[in-house]
């Protein structure tokens, strides 16, 4: 029989091309979403895609009495806990938002899955936790200093989880801890189209390719880096959620398990550039800042540990990344988004 993952977060960037790839890989999957950083019209893009409509329930899932009412109806097998803000800046200025909403959303999460034995959670943890980097390529054993209350909320949810599996060695919890997850499904019809001003590289590039803003800003050119600019281990979407759907598939015994997923190589902010150049065919006008505030010169992951543990291993290259997200961004563009 099919098994029902209920995805928290799944019409958001990650958890609905995670939800793609469960459908595809025959899983029952129910969507909990408040919608406060997505689109209800995603929800019919997960069906274009698969010919398959998941089920979905727009509640906050600090609601109690709502994410209660969704496992007696549904008997959930595993949930992947994606819900929660995830803008660095904005947790600075209002922390206690991010702690109410990350925090107590998971607490309101765990409580419900003890009530109806639910004993599988795959949670959306963050490179973020590692601040900076103890050394490099970041393993999972790196020293832990996240240095935003972002970061912090990840980490204090991890160890929420860890203190939930000691009381009861039955559960499989599952850390995955994501490095910069950009791109878009093959389709063009889900990805990233952040409202407003985006935060991130590779969105804030797509806006300045379309004509929406009109110029990339490099935050800092005098890091230690070979060409000065910051460098991360940017992912693919569609990688990541094929990351989640394995972890679901090969961690059957129960255990605290955590895993990086990035590519371990690292790409700087020229690089990026210069891939979005190609794919799409542009050149962007480029203009050289100071540091943004919080930034961290250099990090990528050791992948080590998910190949051997899980035989997970990313596909996808910086050019597929970049090609995706302007395939993405045009066909927004020729659905008048
Ligand atoms: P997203 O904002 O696109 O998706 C998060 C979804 O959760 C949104 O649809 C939002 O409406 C929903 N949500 C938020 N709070 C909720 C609540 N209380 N109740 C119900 N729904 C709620 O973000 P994303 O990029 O898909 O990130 C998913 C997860 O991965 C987040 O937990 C994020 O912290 C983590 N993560 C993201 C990145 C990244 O760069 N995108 C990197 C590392 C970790
Ligand atoms: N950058 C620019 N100009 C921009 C935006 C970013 O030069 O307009 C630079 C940054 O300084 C950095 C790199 O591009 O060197 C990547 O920045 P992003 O904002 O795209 O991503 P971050 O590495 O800062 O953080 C992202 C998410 C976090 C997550 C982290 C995981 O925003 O939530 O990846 O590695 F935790």
């Amino acid at each position: 029989m099919k098994k029902n993952i209920l995805v928290t977060g799944g019409a958001g960037y990650i958890g609905s091309h995670t939800s793609v790839e469960l459908i595809n890989a025959g899983y029952n999957v129910i969507i909990v979403d408040n919608l406060i950083n997505s689109d209800m019209e995603v929800i019919d893009r997960i069906k274009e895609i698969t010919g398959t409509l998941p089920l979905f329930y727009q509640i906050d899932i600090r609601d109690e009495k709502a994410l209660d009412e969704i496992f007696k109806i549904n008997k959930i097998d595993a949930v992947i806990h994606f819900a929660g803000l995830k803008a660095v800046g904005e947790s600075c200025i209002n922390p206690v938002l991010y702690y109410d909403n990350n925090i107590m959303s998971t607490l309101v999460l765990l409580k419900v899955m003890k009530k109806y034995n639910v004993g599988t959670i795959v949670f959306s943890s963050s490179a973020t936790v590692y601040g900076e980097p103890e050394r490099l390529p970041l393993d999972e054993d790196c020293a832990l200093n996240p240095n935003s209350p972002y970061g912090r909320s990840k980490l204090m949810i991890e160890q929420i989880l860890k203190d939930i599996y000691s009381a009861n060695k039955e559960m499989i919890v599952v850390v995955l801890r994501y490095f910069n997850p950009v791109g878009a499904h093959k389709s063009g019809l889900i990805g990233e189209n952040p409202k407003g001003i985006p935060n991130n590289l590779t969105p804030y590039l797509a806006k300045v390719a379309t004509g929406e803003l009109s110029c990339v800003n490099v935050f800092g050119h005098d890091y230690n880096t070979p060409d000065k600019t910051g460098v991360r281990d940017y992912i693919h979407v569609c990688d990541l959620a094929r990351g989640h759907v394995i972890a679901v598939e090969k961690l059957l015994s129960s255990g605290y398990y955590v895993y990086n997923l990035g590519t371990g190589r690292g790409y700087s902010v020229l690089e990026v550039i210069a891939a979005f150049e190609r794919a799409c065919n542009k050149t962007l006008p480029v203009k050289f800042t100071d540091r943004r505030p919080g930034d961290i010169a250099s990090y990528y992951a050791s992948p080590i540990k998910a190949e051997k543990e899980l035989g997970f291993k990313a596909k996808y290259n910086l050019d597929d990344m970049c090609a995706s997200l302007w395939n993405f961004m045009l066909t927004e563009k020729s659905r008048g988004k």
